[in-house]
């Protein structure tokens, strides 16, 4: 029996996506800190292959990537049809509905956090924490996201875009004179899966094929140096931006392992950055979340050059929620806590949804 006082929260986990891994971990979190005697808790997993199940075992489950094997799992799905408004579940030979208030989508990358699963919410007039479905492409999509930010006046890593049926040497010649070393970026990835740094032309060549084998769109892109700083954008009409944290790199640059295990890499929070620097940044990531048209929740990631340039890097439409994630952490330097934070979102999102 559902709770009439309570809202049902649905948390979707895993994804057909690079980054499934990331989203149990994330999702786990999430659902850790969701306040029990405020909501009711709905968990759907969508395997790797794509295929959607309604689970009833706890986060751990989730989070250690046992929880398909629970007996609890049937098939459930979001219906499209407004009438449904919620979860088709098949229990035996029966379908059975779950009312939903509000989707959590603690997915990462394609499949989740592009815009598909929110344009689904869309339709279903479910509402939904984060971002629309535009701006979730638009941010999923390195290429554009930059051409828009750059249009707003914002300066952006100059960069070439190789699509795959672009000839391989021509690109190579174009993308040169941008000058060594150069990044190499899926033009729609995540946790830094298929990004190469290319100190020649021959690991220029090697790395846009190695990106190709993640998209079919590829984004070469100016090194900056000096370092990334992140800010956790919050809200809709009114936005609050908590404390900005600053990546600090031994390596080469922000790869899979580092970001999950910070290995050499410390992240310092807040950043340490004058305060006028941390002001600048603060009214850019405003501008850049308000041009994508972001709502709900962002982590708006800038480089800082060594010569003071503030430089776009890019977009996290649903960034890491782990505890130990920077956007939670960001968030509890500025006094929100996770559950705090997870009451502000459903409440954001509830009221955004009014107008679905
Ligand atoms: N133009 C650049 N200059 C310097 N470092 C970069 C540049 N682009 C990416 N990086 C490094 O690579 C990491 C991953 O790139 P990013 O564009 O943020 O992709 P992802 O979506 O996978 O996080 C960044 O955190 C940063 O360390
Ligand atoms: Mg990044």
């Amino acid at each position: 029996m559902q709770n009439k006082h309570k809202k049902t929260v649905a948390v979707l986990f895993g994804g057909c996506s690079t980054e499934y891994g990331v989203s149990l971990k994330s999702a786990a979190s999430v659902i850790d800190h969701l306040d029990e005697s405020k909501y009711e808790l709905v968990q759907i997993g969508i395997t790797r292959e794509g295929t959607w199940l309604r689970y009833g075992g706890n986060a751990d489950g989730i989070r250690e990537d046992r929880w398909q094997e629970h007996p609890s799992c049937i098939p459930a799905f979001l219906s499209p049809s407004r009438e449904v408004a919620g979860i088709v579940e098949l229990a035996g030979t029966e379908f059975r509905v779950t009312p939903v208030d509000v989707v959590f989508p603690v997915l990462h990358g394609k499949n989740g956090e592009d815009g598909t699963v929110q344009g689904l919410l869309e339709l279903a007039g479910i509402p939904y924490v984060g971002c629309d479905t535009l701006s979730s492409a638009i941010c999923m999509d390195k290429g554009i996201a930059g051409q828009l930010v750059k249009a707003a006046g914002i300066d952006t890593a100059a960069s070439i875009t190789v699509y795959a049926e672009d000839d391989l040497y021509t690109a190579v010649k174009e993308a040169e004179p941008l000058g060594f070393p150069l990044y190499i970026k899926p033009a729609r990835s995540g946790s830094s899966y298929g990004i190469t740094k290319a100190y020649d032309k021959l690991e220029l060549m090697e790395g846009i094929r190695f990106a190709f084998m993640h998209d079919t769109k590829v984004i070469v892109e100016q090194n900056i140096t000096g370092f990334e700083v992140g800010c956790a954008v919050l809200g809709d009409a009114e936005l609050m931006i908590a404390e900005i944290d600053e990546i600090e790199l031994q390596g080469e640059f922000f790869d899979y392992d580092e970001k999950y295990s910070l290995i050499s890499s410390k992240i310092h929070l807040p950043a340490r950055i004058p305060a006028e620097t941390a002001d600048s940044v603060m009214e850019k990531a405003k501008v850049i979340y308000r041009v994508l048209g972001c709502s709900g929740l962002a982590r708006v990631d800038l480089f800082i050059g060594e010569d003071g340039r503030i430089v776009f890097n890019e977009v996290n439409t649903m960034p890491g929620f782990t505890a130990a994630s920077r956007y939670p952490n960001m968030m509890r330097a500025s006094h929100i806590s996770y559950p705090e934070l997870m009451d502000r979102l459903i409440r954001l999102a509830l009221h955004k949804g009014a107008a679905l």
